[in-house]
C-alpha cells in the first residue's frame, strides 16, 4: 500500500515515482517516507525498469528532513544510527542497475538534494521561486545524509563547502552552473527533458581534476586553515560549531566515500544533540510559528491590500514603501520635501536592482511606486502607513488632516518606535482602525516586523496588518501596545546599561567586545551609533520612564546630542568615524571619542547589559506584552539579533536554571544598584 509514494509506469519501462507525502503541505524526509521508499527500493531491486524518475507530486521537490523527529530522537546514538539507515537507502538507489533521475522544481533542501545527488542525474525546473541548497550550518548541524561526500564528488572540495558552510540556496541556472544539476528546464517540459537526458545517458557530472586538487592530501590541510579563518570571521567556533567541524570533518576525509559517510553520522548526530542546534532549531521552528500567524493559522489570512499609501519618506518610510513595491504592492509615498522623495526613489532603484535581477521585474516594481507630495493616493489606499519624525503631537495632527480623506475600509497604521498607540488615536473618529507597524532599520535586513495592537484596535485589522506583514515577505509578532513595544522595550535597559559603563569610563571597545562574546552580533555601543543616537533619545525619554524600573534619560546620551555627535550618520557618536585603510581597501575605522580611564573592565560587563536585558523580558511577559514565552524569544531574537545560539532569553533564564539566574540578578543589585532590582514576574515563571 502506498501512501506518499505512488508509482506509475510509463511505456518505455521507465518507473515514475512521485512523492506526495500525505497530512503535510511540505515533502518531509520523515520516518514513513524513507520507509516507504526503502519498499519501493527492494521492488525496484527485485525488478528493474528502464528507468527510475523521481519527481514530487507537490509544488516543490522535498524540503528536507523531518526535524520534529530529529530533535525528538534523545541520544546520539540513535540519531547515528538513523544516520546510516539513510546512508545505506541512498547508496542502494545509487547502485541500481538502471538510470535514476529527480526532477526538482520549487524547492529542494537538505535532505532533499542530497537524495537528489544519490540520482544519476539531477533536472531543475526553470521557476524563478526554485531554490536549492544544503542549509544545514544554519540549524547548527551539517548534510548527514550522504549530501558531504556526493556534494564534495560532484563539485569539487571547494564548491562543495562554500555551498554548506554559507547555506547558501541557489536559484536553478546558477545551480547548473555550480554543477549541482545536469540540466535546467522549463517547468511543464520536466518530463520531456528527463526522457531526453536518459535517451542521451551521458557520464554522470563528477568534479574534474583540477576541482579535485583541494582534497589532495598535501594541500587539505593548508586549505583547511584558510576556510577555518574565513568561517571564524563570521561565527565563534564556541558558539557555533558545525562550520568548524565540518571543515574538519573533510581535513581528515577528503573526498574518501565510505569514511565521510562514517563521519556524517558521527559528527552531526554529536551537534544535534548539542545545546547549539537544538536552540538554532527551535528558533527555525519559531520562525515558522511566526509565518503561520501571517497565514492567518486558520483564520484565512487574508490582507485585501492593494495600494498602500507611505506618509514619511525619510530612513523608514522611504524603506518601507521600497520594499512594499518590490513585494508587489502598488504604492504612494508622501513626503513635505521633495527632498527627501528624490532621496527615497534613489534608494528605492538600487533595492530593486540587487533584489530583483531581471530589468522586466525593476521596471514593474517602479512602475509601482509613486512618489505623491500631494498626497493624492491617500483617498484610494487599503493601507494608510504614517513614518513622519517620533513626535506624538506631530504624528495626531497629521492624523486629523488625513483621517477624513481615508475610505471606510482603509486600515491606518503607525511606524511609531515606542509611543503607545492610545495616545496617539486621541482624537480620532474611528480609533478602532489604528494599528502599529513597527518595521526595523534597516528595512531590507531586518526580518521582524511588530504588528502592535491598541486597546481599541480591531481583530479584523490585526489579522489583516499580519498578513499584510507575511505578504511582504516578514515575520510578523503581535505585541500589546506598550512604551517600546517588546523590541524596543528589552532593548532599551540593556543600552542603557552600556552607557551607564561608559560612563564610568570603561572603554567602549571592550564593552562591544563583551556583549559579542556573549553572542550579540553587535556591540551595543556601535549599534545605538548606528541607530543614531538622537533617535535614541528620542526613545529613552518616552519609553525610559516606563519601563519596569524606570530609567532617567543619561546625561552623557543628553550631551552627545547636544553637540551633534549623533552617530555614525553624522560622524561622530560614542565612537568617531573616520575613513581609514583595512588592509588596502579604505573603509570607515572606529575611534572611541569618550575619555576612558585605565585599568576599568569590571569582570562582570557582560552580565550587567544582559541581565537587564533578561529583567525587562521577564516584565514584559508578567504584562503581556506578547502570547507567551516562545513569541518573547521569537520577537527578541529576530528584532535586535540576540545570541541566536542561545535560544532567546526565556530560554535563556530556563536554560540557566530560573532560580540559579534569580540569585546572580540579586547579586547584581547588591553590587550596582536598585535598577537590577528583580521584577515580580520572576515568580510567576514556570520551575
Ligand atoms: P526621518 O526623519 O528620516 O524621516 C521622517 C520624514 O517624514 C522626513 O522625510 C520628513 O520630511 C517627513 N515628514 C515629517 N512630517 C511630515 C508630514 N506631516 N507629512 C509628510 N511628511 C512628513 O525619520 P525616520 O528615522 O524615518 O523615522 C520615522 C518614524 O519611524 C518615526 O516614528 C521613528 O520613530 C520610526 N522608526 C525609526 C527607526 C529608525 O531606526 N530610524 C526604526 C523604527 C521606527
Amino acid at each position: 500500500m502506498s501512501t506518499h509514494w505512488h508509482a506509475e509506469t510509463d511505456d518505455q519501462g521507465r518507473l515514475w515515482l512521485g512523492l506526495d507525502q500525505a497530512g503535510s503541505t511540505l515533502n518531509l524526509l520523515g520516518t514513513q517516507v524513507l520507509n516507504e521508499l526503502a519498499q519501493r527500493v527492494d521492488a525496484i531491486e527485485a525488478e528493474p525498469p528502464q528507468a527510475l524518475v523521481l519527481h514530487s507530486r507537490k509544488r516543490g521537490f522535498i524540503a528536507g528532513a523531518d526535524l520534529n523527529e530529529l530533535e525528538g530522537a534523545s541520544n546520539a546514538l540513535d540519531l547515528a544510527r538513523h544516520i546510516t539507515h539513510v546512508h545505506l537507502l541512498f547508496d542502494r538507489i545509487e547502485a541500481l542497475p538502471c538510470p535514476s533521475v529527480a526532477l526538482i522544481d520549487g524547492y529542494c533542501l537538505g535532505g532533499g538534494l542530497e537524495l537528489a545527488l544519490a540520482c544519476t542525474y539531477r533536472i531543475a525546473a526553470d521557476d524563478p521561486d526554485l531554490h536549492m541548497g544544503l542549509p544545514e550550518v544554519r540549524l547548527g548541524i551539517f548534510p548527514a545524509y550522504g549530501g558531504t561526500w556526493r556534494a564534495i564528488r560532484n563539485l569539487g572540495a571547494l564548491a562543495a563547502l562554500r555551498l554548506m558552510l554559507t547555506g547558501r540556496t541557489l536559484p536553478a541556472r546558477e545551480a547548473k552552473r555550480a554543477g549541482l544539476v545536469d540540466l535546467v528546464a522549463p517547468r511543464r517540459q520536466l518530463r520531456a527533458a528527463a526522457s531526453y537526458l536518459l535517451e542521451q545517458a551521458p557520464k554522470p557530472r563528477r568534479a574534474g581534476l583540477r576541482q579535485r586538487l583541494p582534497s589532495n592530501p598535501a594541500l587539505r590541510p593548508l586549505v583547511a586553515a584558510v576556510l577555518r579563518r574565513q568561517a571564524a570571521k563570521h561565527a565563534d567556533p564556541a558558539h557555533y560549531p558545525a562550520p568548524f567541524q565540518l571543515i574538519e570533518h573533510w581535513r581528515t576525509h577528503g573526498d574518501e566515500g565510505p569514511a565521510l559517510l562514517a563521519s556524517e553520522a558521527q559528527a552531526v548526530s554529536r551537534l544535534l544533540t548539542g545545546d547549539t542546534a537544538r536552540n538554532l532549531i527551535r528558533l527555525f521552528k519559531l520562525r515558522e510559528r511566526l509565518k503561520g500567524l501571517g497565514r492567518g493559522s486558520g483564520r484565512g489570512g487574508e490582507h485585501g491590500i492593494a495600494h498602500v499609501h507611505v506618509i514619511g519618506g525619510g530612513v523608514m518610510g522611504g524603506d518601507i514603501a521600497a520594499w512594499a513595491a518590490q513585494s508587489g504592492f502598488r504604492v504612494t509615498l508622501q513626503d513635505l520635501g521633495l527632498d527627501q522623495l528624490g532621496r527615497a526613489m534613489r534608494r528605492a532603484q538600487g533595492l530593486f536592482r540587487k533584489r530583483l535581477q531581471d530589468e522586466l521585474a525593476i521596471r514593474d516594481a517602479w512602475d509601482r511606486l509613486t512618489p505623491d507630495p500631494r498626497g493624492d493616493g491617500l483617498a484610494r489606499a487599503d493601507l494608510v502607513l504614517e513614518a513622519i519624525v517620533e513626535d506624538a503631537q506631530a504624528k495626531r495632527a497629521l492624523f486629523d488632516g488625513i483621517e477624513p480623506r481615508l475610505r471606510a475600509d482603509a486600515l491606518l497604521a503607525t511606524n511609531t518606535s515606542g509611543i503607545p498607540l492610545e495616545r496617539l488615536s486621541k482624537g480620532l473618529r474611528r480609533p478602532e482602525r489604528l494599528l502599529g507597524l513597527h518595521f526595523f532599520n534597516p528595512v531590507a535586513r531586518m526580518e521582524l516586523v511588530e504588528v502592535v495592537r491598541g486597546a481599541q484596535t480591531q481583530s479584523e485589522g490585526m489579522d489583516r496588518a499580519l498578513a499584510f506583514v507575511h505578504a511582504l515577505g516578514r515575520l510578523p509578532l503581535p505585541v500589546q501596545s506598550s512604551p517600546g513595544f517588546l523590541v524596543n522595550r528589552v532593548l532599551m535597559p540593556y543600552l542603557l546599561e552600556a552607557v551607564e559603563l561608559l560612563a564610568e569610563g570603561v572603554p567602549a571597545s571592550a564593552i562591544d567586545r563583551a556583549a559579542e562574546r556573549f553572542g550579540m552580533p553587535m556591540g551595543p555601543v556601535a549599534l545605538a551609533d548606528n541607530i543614531g543616537l538622537d533617535i535614541c533619545l528620542a526613545v529613552v525619554e518616552e519609553v525610559g520612564p516606563r519601563l519596569s524600573i524606570p530609567a532617567e534619560t543619561p546625561e552623557l546620551l543628553r550631551e552627545r546630542v547636544h553637540r551633534r555627535a549623533l552617530g555614525k550618520k553624522s560622524g561622530e557618536g560614542f565612537y568617531r568615524y573616520r575613513n581609514g585603510r583595512h588592509g588596502r581597501r579604505l573603509a570607515p575605522k572606529r575611534i572611541p571619542s569618550i575619555r576612558t580611564r585605565r585599568g576599568r573592565i569590571p569582570p562582570d560587563l557582560a552580565e550587567r547589559m544582559v541581565f537587564r536585558l533578561l529583567n525587562e523580558a521577564v516584565a514584559c511577559l508578567r504584562e503581556g506584552v506578547v502570547g507567551d514565552a516562545d513569541l518573547l524569544d521569537a520577537g527578541v531574537v529576530f528584532g535586535t539579533g540576540f545570541a541566536p545560539f542561545r535560544g532567546g532569553p526565556m530560554h535563556f533564564i530556563a536554560e540557566g536554571g530560573q532560580a540559579r539566574m534569580l540569585e546572580r540578578l540579586r547579586d547584581l543589585e547588591v553590587s550596582h544598584g536598585d535598577h537590577f532590582h528583580p521584577d515580580r514576574g520572576w515568580d510567576l515563571l514556570r520551575v
